[in-house]
């Protein structure tokens, strides 16, 4: 058997119920998992030949359950490029997913803002992403199993999955921003001139994760929606340094905001 396979055989022993949609909670956005009715939660550690974290205190878990009605499998901790991961590593989780029968996958990351309409505490509708790191998670021989070798991404980002993004929002009277995200990898922050020329290019909003998950998620015929938590702006546009702190801080204050928004999201794509 394959790592694949024995890490599916692993979970389906374990899971009682089949998850239609996957959701991979970013930095300070794990208390969704949190969230999840009848839980049953797998530590990475034990489920066969997912990566093995070398660093401390970044254990994470897969949280099994229904959220809203629906039937979910969550990430609550994601796998980083800058960690030293290789893409193949920080995308298995979504090959796995995907192998227990999602269709759908929600992806939420805490990111910068470089659109200066921007603010710390939006959230943000990705509707579009830039890889700005010259990687990728399908580069070597295509196993086709996953997917074809030159898959499509004009709609990586599913409209129709937006339109009820959008629909939600209205309906909570909730402002959601939109935009363009970037993937840079990390774990440096940008200088403000890369800001300005990400902002140049087209970019909304900059972050260290999620285009690899997504880029595989699609070549596997996921439909997925992408959610940015603005948890600061990026470096030049307000004359402060940058910090994780920061960061945290920000997921912190929208967590009402950021739960009622996704919970309804789920409920309404589910
Ligand atoms: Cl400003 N840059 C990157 N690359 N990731 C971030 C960020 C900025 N803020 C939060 N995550």
């Amino acid at each position: 058997m394959n790592q694949l396979q024995e890490a599916t055989t692993y979970l389906q022993n374990k899971l009682s119920n089949s998850p239609t949609i996957g959701l991979i909670l970013g930095s300070g956005l794990g208390m969704l998992a949190d969230e999840i009715q009848n839980p049953t939660k797998i530590k990475y550690q034990e489920i066969p030949g997912f990566p093995v974290s070398t660093v401390e205190g970044h254990a994470g878990q897969l949280v099994v359950g229904e959220l809203q009605g629906v039937d979910v499998i969550a990430m609550q901790g994601r796998f980083h490029y800058y960690e030293g991961y290789g893409l193949d590593a920080v995308t298995f989780p979504v090959r796995v997913m995907k192998e227990l029968g999602i269709e759908k996958l929600l992806v939420t990351n805490a990111a910068g803002g470089v659109n200066r309409n921007l603010e710390p505490g939006d959230l943000m509708l990705i509707t579009d992403h830039i890889n700005n790191t010259g990687q990728n998670p399908l580069i070597g021989k295509n196993v086709d199993e996953h997917g074809v070798r030159f898959p499509d991404m004009s709609t990586a980002y599913d409209r129709e999955l937006q339109a009820i993004a959008r629909k939600v929002a209205k309906q909570l009277s909730f402002s959601l921003k939109e935009g363009v995200y970037v993937w840079n990898t990390g774990p440096s922050y940008e200088t403000p001139a890369e800001i300005k020329m990400l902002d140049i290019l087209g970019g909304d909003a900059v972050g260290m994760s999620t285009v690899p998950e997504v880029t595989v998620a699609r070549q596997a015929g996921i439909r997925c929606v992408g959610i940015s938590c603005i948890s600061n702006m990026a470096a030049g546009i307000l004359d402060q340094p940058l910090t994780h702190d920061e960061v945290i801080e920000t997921t912190e204050k929208v967590r009402e905001s950021f739960l009622q928004f996704v919970k309804q999201l789920i409920e309404d794509i589910g």
